[in-house]
């Protein structure tokens, strides 16, 4: 999957700060903003539940700018959500039918939805952003080879800064992770000083700088936005979605 993706960077020239320059990684479909989707047959209708409710959420949010629709017989360029290994995603619109991995067992749950689909329409993990080692401590030996990767800073020659570096971002890490942290010992560390950590990776919605990313991307205009009052509690099982066993997003793109 790794490689997949690295190679795909390599053809289209990998434009991705917090999101890709590259305009033509951006969706377009006949002339208009539109993301289209669809569901692989063997995705099972409980999980289609949840990832509708990450597309609801989507669309209220961003519907004005780049709605997320179902595919119509004659787009050419969609995402199709399948139950992968994992939770991944391509960065940005590739061309043709674009995977999409929502993993029934760890991915179905709206903030991972959501994380996904912004890869999709061109934003990268916020931690691996040129500017972050303004914002965060890297500590390289508390983390496991295979996933280092998620770790390394794009160029900014990819990368546009569409939004300012926010450690509360969906697009952010958490810092530590049963998959890649060693030991459950920290992979960074927070440069300012009362980060809640709890926070960090376990978002259930957008963040304001998540939004303010997409519709500067794509040219949209602002639009007042509010999270949802449960967004990014770890300990809060009210939500919807109930987050209670919810594990921060580990997912292994780019
Ligand atoms: C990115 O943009 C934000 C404003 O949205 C600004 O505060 C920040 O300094 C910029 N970062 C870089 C590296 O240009
Ligand atoms: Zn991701």
């Amino acid at each position: 999957m790794l490689a997949r993706i690295v190679l795909v960077c390599l053809l289209v020239g990998c434009a991705v700060a917090q999101g890709v320059k590259n305009e033509n990684l951006r969706w377009k479909i006949n002339g208009a903003r539109r993301m289209a989707y669809s569901f692989d047959p063997r995705y099972p209708q409980q999980a289609r539940q949840t990832v509708m409710r990450g597309i609801e959420r989507w669309n209220q949010v961003l519907g004005d700018c780049l709605p997320l629709k179902p595919r119509k017989a004659n787009d050419r360029d969609y995402i199709n959500v399948y139950n992968g290994g994992g939770c991944s995603s391509m960065i940005g619109k590739v061309g043709g039918g674009q995977a999409l991995s929502l993993a029934v067992n760890g991915c179905v749950y709206r903030g991972v939805v959501i994380h996904e689909f912004l890869h999709a329409a061109g934003l990268i993990h916020t931690q691996k952003r040129p500017d972050r080692d303004n914002y965060i401590t890297m500590h390289w030996g508390n983390i496991v080879d295979s996933w280092k990767s998620q770790f390394t800073k794009e160029s900014s020659r990819n990368i546009g800064n569409y939004s300012a570096y926010d450690i509360y971002s969906i697009m952010h890490y958490s810092n530590t992770h049963p998959s890649w942290s060693i030991n459950n010992r920290p992979g960074f560390t927070a440069k300012q000083k009362k980060a809640d950590y709890r926070k960090i990776g376990y978002g259930d919605d957008f963040a304001k700088s998540d939004v303010q990313a997409i519709r500067r991307m794509y040219r949209c205009p602002e639009r007042k936005f509010t999270t949802d009052v449960n967004n990014n509690n770890r300990n809060n099982n009210n939500n919807r979605d109930g987050n209670k066993d919810r594990k921060p997003i580990a997912c292994s793109n780019e």
